[in-house]
């Protein structure tokens, strides 16, 4: 645990405790409540008495929706589906037994903040290849990357914290490579229902043992009730689910059965609206900031005008407006990233704080 610095996501915790009625664009979820039929299913679950412990691997008509939905998809006669303690809970599960002590896992800079750590426990090690500036992922920079250590590769698309959505060449690329070397795949969609620009592209189109991570914490605003899914070769998959049986057992009961109802659910008016807050926070910041990634997710990365990013976002904290330092993210500390799930007239204030903060220079 030593080998875990959690620190900066917890000087912002300490920042922001300070601050009376922020304006908050930190905050990694969507800014719409769960769907009054989702919680209904959830009540009903509870009611009808749904709260012991479920099988490991969730119940059936739940996995009957999503290994239906996994073959329809995908013409892999071994892909098989488990559900999970939200997607965090497979991302661990998947780093747990495919890594061994040693072992190196490769992440792309600016990363989501869990794989480096879940990595760490797991005994590997992340091995992280920039991104900047525009957030593109760079084939040569990940074939030079690989050695004889290398058992993951761990993709995210469309990504936080740059919101980037990898193009299809990147995609079918990055597929081919791992599946060319053996190197596990893992692709984190958590996202995937967020894609403004171009069409959404999944590895396991091009690679048959790419293990797909997804889950309803963001499409369908389900972040505390922690539920995910995970799809792959079922040789992976048994393991993951040997250890799910001994660490979380199941995902939560009743949980499981709202995940029913929430599956037939068309949440893609949601993504629409969230193209629209993109939109705007671009029409609002563009002038004055460089704007790479953004094309899916609900967040920006933006480089700081001045300073590092840390000493940028200190001085939007005491204008009051709370966002999120990039080097929570990253091995560099230039940029900071703001999410956009919020309301339309929040967005504008933030952005008028970014823009008179840029402006002003250092203090
Ligand atoms: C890229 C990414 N993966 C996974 C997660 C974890 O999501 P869950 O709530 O399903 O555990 C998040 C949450 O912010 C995320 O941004």
């Amino acid at each position: 645990m030593h080998q875990i610095d959690a620190s900066g996501i917890r000087k912002v915790f300490d920042l922001a405790a300070t601050m009376q009625a922020p304006i908050n664009l930190s905050i990694g979820q969507p800014h719409y409540d769960t769907p009054p039929e989702i919680k209904q299913a959830l009540c009903r679950a509870v009611e009808e008495g749904r709260n012991a412990y479920s099988q490991t691997q969730g119940i059936a008509p739940l996995l009957k929706q999503l290994q239906h939905h996994t073959d329809e998809c995908y013409d892999h006669s071994n892909r098989q589906v488990f559900v999970t303690s939200g997607t965090s809970g497979a991302l661990m599960l998947a780093l747990c037994a495919l890594v061994n002590p040693g072992d190196e896992v490769i992440v792309f800079d600016p990363w989501f903040v869990m794989y480096k750590h879940l990595t760490t426990l797991a005994g590997g090690k992340v091995v992280q290849i920039s991104t900047y500036p525009d957030f593109r992922i760079d084939l040569d920079q990940v074939k030079a990357a690989i050695t004889d250590r290398t058992r993951v590769i761990l993709f995210n698309s469309p990504a936080n914290p740059t919101g980037a959505v990898a193009s299809v060449e990147e995609v079918r690329g990055l597929a081919e490579l791992a599946a060319e070397r053996d190197i596990a795949l893992i692709s984190d969609e958590i996202y995937r229902l967020f894609c403004y620009d171009d069409e959404f592209h999944n590895p396991a189109a091009w690679n048959s043992d790419t293990i797909v991570i997804d889950g309803f914490s963001k499409s369908h605003s389900m972040t505390g009730h922690r539920l995910g899914y995970v799809h792959g070769p079922d040789y992976v998959i048994q393991q993951m689910m040997k250890l799910q049986q001994f660490t979380f057992v199941c995902a939560p009961h009743p949980v499981q059965w709202a995940g029913v109802t929430a599956w037939d659910l068309d949440m893609s008016g949601r993504a629409t609206e969230y193209r629209g807050k993109r939109d705007l926070i671009v029409s609002e910041l563009g002038d004055q900031f460089e704007v790479h990634g953004g094309q899916g997710a609900f967040y920006l990365f933006l480089k700081a005008p001045w300073g590092t990013g840390t000493e940028f976002v200190a001085e939007a904290i005491r204008n009051n407006l709370l966002i999120i330092p990039g080097n929570v993210f990253s091995e560099q500390d230039t940029h900071f990233r703001i999410s956009y799930a919020a309301e339309d007239e929040v967005l504008k204030r933030g952005a008028e704080v970014l823009r008179n903060v840029a402006a002003a220079g250092p203090p």
